[in-house]
């Protein structure tokens, strides 16, 4: 009976290969506050995504996003709206999507959202309101 004594082998490497799956989902869930970007974006992509709007308006971090309460200074609550920046952030990532979306949307198998054919930078070069 070889094979039966392997069974409690393969029930435990299917249970750790189950589980080692379940904890390198692509990060589902991990950002709490995303209304328009995809909830299943990796950390990687949000990361470069914050650091060129950091770069196309000339701004750091903060210019969209507020201090946590518990411990102010120290620590950042990204998931909160309570800078109003963040919101006109928000309608101006919605118009940059639609443009790429409607006029450079070649590859289909790219998700709109990420198309960066015209990007924040295209129009705002280093400023953060810019003038024409
Ligand atoms: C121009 C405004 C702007 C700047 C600058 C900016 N962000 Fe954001 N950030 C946003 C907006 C808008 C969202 C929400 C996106 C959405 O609703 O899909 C967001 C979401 C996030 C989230 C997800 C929070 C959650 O749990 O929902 C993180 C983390 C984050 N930003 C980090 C950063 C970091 C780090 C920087 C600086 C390197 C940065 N952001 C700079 C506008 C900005
Ligand atoms: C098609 C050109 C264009 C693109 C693309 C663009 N912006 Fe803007 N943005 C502007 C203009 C013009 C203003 C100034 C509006 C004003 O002064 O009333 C502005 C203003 C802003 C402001 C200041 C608040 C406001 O609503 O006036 C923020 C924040 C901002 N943009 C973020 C972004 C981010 C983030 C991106 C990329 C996701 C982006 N913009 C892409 C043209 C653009």
């Amino acid at each position: 009976m070889r094979s039966m004594s392997k069974l409690p082998v393969i029930i435990l490497l299917v249970v750790f290969v189950g589980t080692a799956a379940a904890f390198t989902r692509p990060h589902a869930g991990k950002f709490k506050n995303l209304q328009v970007l995809p909830q299943d974006i990796p950390e990687q992509k949000l990361d470069s995504i914050m650091e060129s709007y950091n770069k196309a308006l000339g701004v750091n971090c903060k210019f969209c996003h507020v201090t946590s309460v518990v411990f102010p200074g120290t620590e950042m609550d990204y998931a909160s709206d309570k800078e109003p920046m963040k919101e006109n952030a928000r309608k101006m990532m919605r118009m940059t999507i639609e443009i790429n979306k409607n006029h450079f949307y070649f590859n289909k198998e790219e998700r709109p959202e990420y198309l960066n054919v015209v990007t924040c930078r295209t129009c705002h070069r280093g400023e953060p309101f810019p003038e024409q």
